[in-house]
């Protein structure tokens, strides 16, 4: 029901509107050119980098009243007032509780991100919830990633590790995965995997709630993806969330991940992964741990996508984004790339 009013809105235009706030640099006010681009042409921008996100957001107010609307209402999650809702018709989604109801207002329970041809719930933004299940931008750098890398080619069996909501699975599903397999430990993020899964009209999935080490299983898989929890000790803080916490380092999970995944990779299969590299000078941490547990496979490509620097510490860190790719039938060598193309300084991660 949520899914055809959103749909017959074209909601999938909030895409255009960048997310994310960032402090003026060089290189970012010439990336607003690019934003500027996309915006004024209808490509997605969401969850980009931009120096002026309201000025984005006034503009689509100004030009289309309605979008706006469900931009606040279901991705900024706003409580709005409910005599703001009547131009929206929207009783019946009132009436199915998406809404939570206070005095006058009402506010979404979900969050609606679109993403290429889908739609995904998620919770609003509040740590606070049990088990708070999200998709952020990582998410969506990993899934272009693999669809770029992957193109057309089609997999009989794939699995997504550390799938959350199901954003990589489900567009996997949808054009490369015969049959697709998701896996997190996160009940309520398994929960809103299958709901998209079933809003987004597949029926070749099966999602699974469980700690991916303990797992036991005894086939392999052609296609494994994974964007696990990839965040060090002093980003995380002293919470440690079980979605961003990785390790000390923040790779250390990853490391697991892989050696465990290796394992269920089918003899000719291809695997991909995004995780976060911490430097020391100019010494890859990550890189350097990497040579000895990936030492029998024959092709691996080790690709820097972004930089940025935590500038909350006293000794400002690096840290890369990088995708690390293994395809057991590809071309010999170990492979490291870099498409650097955000440079950014970051307080919130
Ligand atoms: C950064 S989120 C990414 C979610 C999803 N892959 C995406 O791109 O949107 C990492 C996910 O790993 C899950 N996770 C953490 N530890 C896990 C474990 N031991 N086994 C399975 N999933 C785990 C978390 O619950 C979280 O959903």
């Amino acid at each position: 029901m949520l899914r055809e009013f959103l749909t017959r809105q074209r909601y999938e235009r909030i895409g255009t509107i960048p997310l994310r706030a960032y402090p003026l640099s060089v290189f970012l006010l010439v990336n607003e050119i690019f934003n500027l681009g996309r915006f004024v042409t209808g490509r997605r921008n969401l969850f980009g980098v931009s120096l002026f996100p309201a000025l984005y957001e006034s503009i689509t107010r100004v030009r289309d009243f309605r979008l706006s609307q469900l931009y606040d209402i279901f991705l900024k999650n706003k409580r709005v007032h409910r005599r703001e809702l009547r131009g929206l018709k929207l009783d019946q989604l009132l009436s199915g509780g998406f809404f939570l109801s206070a005095d006058d207002r009402v506010s979404s329970v979900v969050r609606v991100v679109p993403y290429r041809d889908s739609l995904f719930l998620t919770d609003p933004w509040d740590r606070s919830i049990e088990q708070f299940a999200y998709l952020s931008y990582d998410s969506f750098i990993a899934c272009d990633l693999v669809i770029q890398e992957i193109g057309t080619a089609s997999f009989e069996r794939c699995l997504d590790v550390c799938c959350g909501v199901g954003a990589i699975g489900i567009a996997l599903a949808r054009h490369n995965a015969k049959h697709l397999w998701g896996i997190d430990i996160n009940g309520r993020a398994i929960d809103y995997a299958e709901s998209n899964a079933e809003m987004n009209d597949l029926e070749n999935y099966h999602f699974l709630k469980a700690d991916f080490f303990a797992w036991e299983h005894r086939g392999t898989f052609d296609l494994i993806v994974a964007n696990p929890p990839f965040l060090d000790a002093d980003s995380c803080g002293p919470q440690r969330p079980v979605d961003s916490y990785g390790g000390r380092e923040g790779f250390e999970f990853s490391l697991r991940l892989i050696r465990k995944a290796l394992d269920h990779l089918a003899e000719n299969g291809e695997f991909h992964l995004i995780t976060r590299a911490p430097f020391t000078g100019k010494k890859d941490l990550l890189l350097d741990r990497l040579g000895g547990l990936l030492k029998n496979e024959t092709s691996v490509s080790y690709t820097y996508l972004s930089s940025s620097i935590d500038s909350r510490k006293e000794i400002h860190r690096l840290f890369k984004l990088v995708h690390i790719a293994i395809k057991r039938e590809g071309n010999p060598g170990f492979r490291v790339r870099s498409k650097g193309k955000i440079f950014a300084l970051s307080h919130v991660f």
